[in-house]
């Protein structure tokens, strides 16, 4: 039987590429984005999402802390086109406190770059941040960056990534020179040697000079020698791009170059087109396969209140799953099975917002004003459908939070509420004693330095936060919280989703009561 035709949810499904940089701080992810934009000719010159993240930065509050503490607190996504396909890029925070707001993120993401310092390598929050991504078994590009100045051996490089984090590199790309006497690189697939050629702080694109290899050795003398024999060292280890071990997350393209300079930028974001893969059939919360033909469907991963004061509004990012979305069409909204209105549906790129008509599988629309939709639920069209919740973080910091002036309790509550749907903390509660002073859990302190400065300057209450000696959760069931109620040194508290979660003072105390009670329910959750 012939093929059918293919739908147009397909072909638009496979015009798509949905994917986030993950790295280190400085290592040069807000480079690398402005050089996609600008390789894909949505802006003319780069410099603009800087200046752009500068306005955004002057209109609010809370972005004001993050010009204090010069960190991405807030995630954006920036969508362009890119030969003829439809490029959605996702921002997501560098700093490891904020790593389950990145968790959430990559949830929507089919695909991640990870971006390292020749001169630095794995770093800390790149190796938290690349766990996130393999705990969802993401495929991630490796692009080693900063060549222009001195740095370490590249291959070098490559087994550091087999030995902390088991990631097989597979070079697509690789230099000629070393990093500070950069000449340029050999695509491995082709042979073909690009110089590499400065531009000024890289505000316009790179000249590429395509360069033979009998110029090449003539030209490049013996850092040419070594890049042939380092290539043939590759070859003979096998290290070439294998479809399905990078889909499944366990080998990484990678890529050389220098985002400053717009080196080696294009053949990363041709990579992104070639190899990553585009939205497929995602798995519902039973594990059948939503086809992407199927109505509209796709879930929150993102809620984020008062982007904008002027507005003050709630702005529910959705990742389209399957079908079309059309502004204006009525969808369900899964967990109330409320009818939702999208009349207010748009597009964001970096902070400013367009209205959006349409979107297809792996995009990314904003619902504003969405006030019932939390992160994680699923909003549908006609067949209905629910994807698996987002799987929280193990909180390793808990925190007593109190109003300080008891008048503006109202506004505490509100407030607690409302930073808690957006994830920004977990919000535990005393179920049995009517709880004035919630516990914040989170995994890293500037979560609750947000936390407190949000309440105090979006909801007007003022918050004084007391540390407590609770070190480690496990979530539990009804019948051992009972049990462990009555035990010394565990204290029992309810998640805003209704999940118990016992918190302990001592890991060894717990490991006592393991050993003690193997028939008590006490589950690890999950990247600890
Ligand atoms: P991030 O988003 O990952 O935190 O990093 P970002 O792109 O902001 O880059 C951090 C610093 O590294 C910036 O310098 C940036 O110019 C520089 N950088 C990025 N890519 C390259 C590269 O390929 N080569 C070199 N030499 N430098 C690179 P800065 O001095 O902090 O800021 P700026 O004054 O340049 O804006």
């Amino acid at each position: 039987m012939p093929e059918p035709p293919p739908t147009d949810n397909r072909v638009q499904a496979a015009r798509r590429r949905t994917f986030a940089i993950i790295s280190h701080p400085d290592a040069g992810k807000t480079t690398l984005t402005e050089k996609f934009l600008l390789y894909a000719g949505a802006v003319a010159e780069a410099g603009a999402v800087k200046a752009r993240a500068g306005r955004r930065k002057a209109t609010s509050d809370w972005m004001a802390l993050e010009q204090q503490r010069g960190i991405s607190i807030t995630s954006t996504v920036l969508q362009f086109g890119y030969r003829d396909h439809v490029v959605n890029l996702l921002d997501t925070p560098g700093h490891r406190d904020f790593s389950e707001d990145t968790y959430r993120v990559l949830a929507a993401a089919d695909a991640a770059i990870m971006v390292l310092d020749v001169a630095k390598g794995i770093e800390p929050q790149t190796r938290k941040l690349f766990e996130v991504c393999r705990a969802r078994q993401l495929p991630i590009l490796t692009y080693l960056n900063k060549f222009d100045r001195p740095g370490r051996e590249p291959l070098e490089l490559v087994d550091e990534l087999e030995d902390q984090i088991d990631l097989q590199a597979t070079p697509v790309t690789w230099p000629v020179g070393i990093p500070g006497d950069f000449r340029g690189v050999i695509d491995r697939r082709s042979g073909a040697f690009v110089r590499y050629n400065r531009t000024a702080r890289g505000t316009t694109t790179a000249p590429e000079e395509l360069v033979d290899s009998a110029r090449a050795e003539t030209e490049e003398g013996p850092a040419w020698v070594r890049a042939m024999e380092e290539c043939a060292l590759l070859d003979e280890v096998g290290a070439g791009v294998d479809t399905k071990t990078f889909l499944a997350g366990e080998t990484s393209p990678l890529f050389v170059g220098s985002a400053l300079t717009n080196f080696g930028v294009r053949h990363l974001l041709d990579a992104v087109v070639d190899l990553a893969p585009p939205p497929g059939p995602r798995t519902d919360s039973h594990g059948a396969a939503r086809g992407l033909d199927e109505s509209f469907s796709g879930f929150v991963f993102k809620v984020q209140a008062n982007m904008d004061p002027a507005h003050r509004d709630r702005v529910a990012f959705v990742r389209v799953c399957s079908g079309r979305f059309e502004r204006g069409m009525t969808v369900t909204h899964e967990p109330s099975g409320r009818p939702f209105a999208t009349k207010y549906a748009t597009s964001v790129f970096g902070a400013e917002r367009d209205t959006i008509d349409e979107a297809w599988p792996g995009d990314v629309i904003g619902l504003v004003n969405a006030a019932d939709l939390r992160v994680g639920d699923t909003l549908f069209a006609a067949s209905p459908v629910r994807y698996p919740p987002i799987p929280r973080f193990s909180p390793e910091l808990f925190v007593t939070a109190r109003v300080r002036d008891s008048s503006r309790s109202k506004q505490f509550r509100r407030g607690v509420d409302q930073l808690e749907q957006e994830g920004v903390v977990q919000v535990l509660r005393d179920e049995h004693a009517g709880d004035p002073a919630p516990i914040l859990a989170g995994v890293g302190q500037m979560q609750f330095e947000v936390f407190a400065h949000r309440l105090e300057h979006e909801f007007g209450a003022g918050v004084e936060l007391t540390s407590t000696p609770y070190r480690l959760a496990r979530s539990t069931d009804p019948a051992t919280g009972e049990q462990l109620r009555r035990t010394t040194g565990v204290r029992v508290l309810t998640r805003a989703d209704g999940v118990l979660l016992a918190l302990f003072e001592s890991p060894n105390w717990l490991a006592r009561l393991e050993v003690d009670h193997p028939d008590w329910t006490l589950e690890r959750l999950i990247a600890e």
